[in-house]
């Protein structure tokens, strides 16, 4: 866990801004607490200042040191509305309607980011992963030259044989239920440049399937194929390999057996999933059978680094994620 200890000391010292919309919630408060003990980012929690005081007190926590504003009735809000409204022109949305959804937290977050506001935002301990995306999807938007956001989680597996010494790298765990070919790329060459900037790994990104270089043959098996190949073209240097099994890609002897000569196949520290399904299935199958750590996901191709919790997370994972944000944040707006 060396690899988050640095992640938490760099956020220290980087002391980014970071917005929680979930103001309220008993974990973001605990969270808050620790955070701000640790001198790991200036929070800003969202929400009404009496419920918040509230619920701390309930918790037993203070949040002393947070800055608390209310999205209902801040100072702001026409300023906001007047950017929402220019961004969504082209979908007819009124001033009236941009003030209405700053009611929510989770519209009001992202557009503090946007004004220069706050750095990054955490939210969904208590929301849907759509809900916390799609404003941010809106407003955010993504970054120069990137055209799917996509989520991937750092996964550490308790055996160091496995990727980089025990710690791989999962992809699109979160948002794109079927992606095509060209964002099947997309996703790969976005997720290797997350690896490096988090982890510090040279990516050795598998492209995962059913088959192996063509022992299978199905539309589903092509897409895999084809996605590896617009990816070597975006980034000709990246060392990537597909289609693979998952054996194919983690063990050597499978590896050299089935893409004899490759690079990446026996010793990938990237997965890239062909789906939505299959990789939200398969990091928590790590995370639970094999009790692997699994910290995310970390939203990637965004334009500022908006992050989505599980439900079921603990403190400390939002401790973490809010750590993450801010190194994001760092690596973004430099
Ligand atoms: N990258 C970039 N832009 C996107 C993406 C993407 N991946 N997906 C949608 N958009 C854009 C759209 O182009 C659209 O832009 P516009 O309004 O300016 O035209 C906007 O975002 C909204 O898109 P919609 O498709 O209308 O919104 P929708 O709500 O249907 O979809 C969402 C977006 C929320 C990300 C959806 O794909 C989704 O729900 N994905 C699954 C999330 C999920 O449940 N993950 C699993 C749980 S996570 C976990 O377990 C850790």
């Amino acid at each position: 866990m060396d690899l988050l200890k640095k992640v938490i000391e760099n956020a220290k010292i980087y002391q980014k801004r970071i917005v929680l919309p979930e103001g309220a919630e008993p974990r973001t408060l605990r969270a808050t607490e620790i955070i701000i003990q640790q001198g790991i980012a200036q929070i800003i929690l969202l929400g009404d200042p009496v419920r918040i005081k509230k619920v701390a007190d309930e918790c037993g926590v203070s949040v002393k040191g947070a800055t608390v504003i209310n999205p209902a009735t801040d100072e702001r809000r026409g300023h906001y509305a007047d950017k929402m409204v220019e961004i969504r022109k082209e979908k007819g949305l009124t001033k009236e309607q941009a003030l209405k959804l700053l009611d929510d937290p989770l519209y009001f977050a992202p557009m503090m980011i946007k004004s220069g506001d706050a750095d990054g935002e955490l939210a969904g301990a208590i929301n849907s992963t759509g809900d916390v995306l799609r404003p941010a999807l809106q407003y955010i938007k993504t970054l120069p030259g990137v055209s799917v956001v996509s989520g991937a989680f750092v996964m550490f597996v308790n055996d160091p044989a496995f990727g980089h010494d025990g710690v791989l790298v999962f992809a699109d765990c979160a948002v794109m239920p079927d992606p095509t070919d060209r964002q099947l790329a997309e996703i790969a060459v976005t997720t290797a440049k997350t690896a490096r900037a988090i982890v510090g790994l040279e990516p050795r990104v598998a492209m995962l399937s059913f088959s192996t270089k063509g022992s299978a043959q199905h539309p589903l098996v092509d897409k895999v194929a084809s996605a590896t190949k617009i990816a070597k073209e975006i980034d000709p240097d990246l060392m990537i390999d597909g289609e693979l099994q998952l054996d194919a890609a983690l063990v050597p002897e499978v590896g050299q057996l089935k893409s004899p000569g490759s690079n990446v196949a026996g010793k990938a520290n990237i997965l890239v999933f062909p789906g939505l399904e299959s990789a939200n299935i398969g990091y928590k199958l790590v995370q639970r059978l094999a009790k692997a750590e699994a910290v995310g996901p970390v939203l990637q191709g965004m334009a500022a680094p908006i992050n989505d919790l599980s439900r079921g997370c603990s403190v400390s994972d939002i401790v973490n994620m809010v750590a993450v944000t801010a190194n994001q944040a760092a690596a973004i707006f430099k």
